[in-house]
């Protein structure tokens, strides 16, 4: 049962606030807003529910993505690896940056794998942006050493993964920077929205001046403000912002609910002898119940070795070529 099953009084009482104060804009107009203040009241939830310092909203988790990976630096000639089973905007977000995607192969968690990641780190790695994929958490243990080990910073697309977690800590805490999607199809939604969190306020402060054009914020007359940054719009609405805070309040219901269907799914399925396996596996490091989602793990056969994966190959300059293929990064 996920939130877009359950809008109701709350999400339309937080609506008519911002309607009845006229101000959809989630800066300034102080006065007039009569109190209301959705879009820092949703990611102040957020956070505090993912138990991180600060939270940003923005329009979308694909923006969140983008926001993330310019406060973290990301830049043209850098690389990022990332996995081949994602959704697109995970790959989108690095190419728009201007740098480039190079994939690592994903294990029985459905997400990237430590060894996977060490095979493709190369001198411009400049960070790892790690996806829980279907609300499943990664190997945390293992990436966050190899991400140590090495230095290169870890960032968590999180988008589908709202609430999961991993050895009782949230999924989006792990990395420099977390963010989660709150479209239509997620866990909770507000229509179109996104959060970053994060624990690092100067990365707080750079990705919230990023997502409104560089402001500065500072003082309450925005034509006077400082652009110390470059950035765009990627702002959230306060209407949006309102029904995302009404769903976050409804979390912990919607993760109960949603892990008492995986329950009952997963009991059924272990019925079925095909499927037993997958049903009934538990994932190791994975303290149950974590994951939001019916994520069996790798319920499909290994591939044939003609489709092994090519391994990816580096020149001697650097240059990355990705493979073609990938045994498990492909639905
Ligand atoms: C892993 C991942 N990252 C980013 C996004 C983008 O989120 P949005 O649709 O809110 O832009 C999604 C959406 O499905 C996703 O699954």
């Amino acid at each position: 049962m996920p939130g877009t099953e359950l809008f109701g009084e709350e999400e339309k009482n937080e609506v008519m606030d911002v309607l009845n104060s006229g101000v959809l804009f989630r800066f300034n107009h102080d006065a007039q807003r009569q109190g209301h203040w959705k879009a820092k009241d949703f990611e102040a939830e957020v956070a505090k529910f993912c138990g991180a310092k600060y939270g940003l909203a923005v329009s979308s988790g694909s923006t969140a993505v983008n926001t993330m990976l310019a406060a973290c630096g990301v830049g043209y000639g850098d690389e990022v690896i990332v996995p081949p089973f994602t959704y697109i905007a995970t790959i989108e977000a690095v190419l728009l940056a201007g740098a480039l995607p190079v994939f690592a192969e994903i294990d029985d968690t459905l997400c990237m794998s430590a060894e996977g990641i060490r095979a493709v780190i190369s001198p411009k790695t400049k960070a790892v942006l790690l996806v829980h994929m279907c609300g499943a958490a990664a190997d945390l243990d293992g990436i966050m050493a190899l991400c140590k080990e090495k230095n290169i910073q870890l960032i968590e697309d999180s988008a589908q993964a709202l609430g999961g977690s991993y050895k009782g800590k949230m999924l989006g805490t792990f990395g420099r920077m977390g963010s989660f999607s709150y479209d239509f199809f997620k866990i909770n939604t507000c229509g179109e929205g996104g959060v970053v969190i994060t624990d690092d306020h100067q990365l707080w402060d750079t990705a919230q001046q990023f997502a409104d054009h560089g402001h500065d914020h500072i003082g309450n007359n925005r034509g006077m403000e400082q652009h110390p940054i470059m950035g765009t719009n990627f702002r959230i609405g306060e209407i949006n912002a309102a029904i995302g805070l009404a769903q976050t309040r409804k979390l912990p219901y919607i993760l109960a609910q949603q892990r008492k269907h995986k329950a009952i799914i997963q009991e059924r399925l272990g019925k079925i002898p095909a499927c037993s396996s997958a049903a009934t596996r538990t994932r190791p490091a994975t303290a149950p119940p974590s994951s939001t989602c019916c994520c069996p793990a790798r319920p499909w056969p290994a591939p044939p070795s003609s489709c092994s994966p090519r391994p990816v190959s580096r020149t001697a300059t650097g240059t990355t070529t990705c493979s073609t293929t990938s045994s498990s990064g492909t639905m």
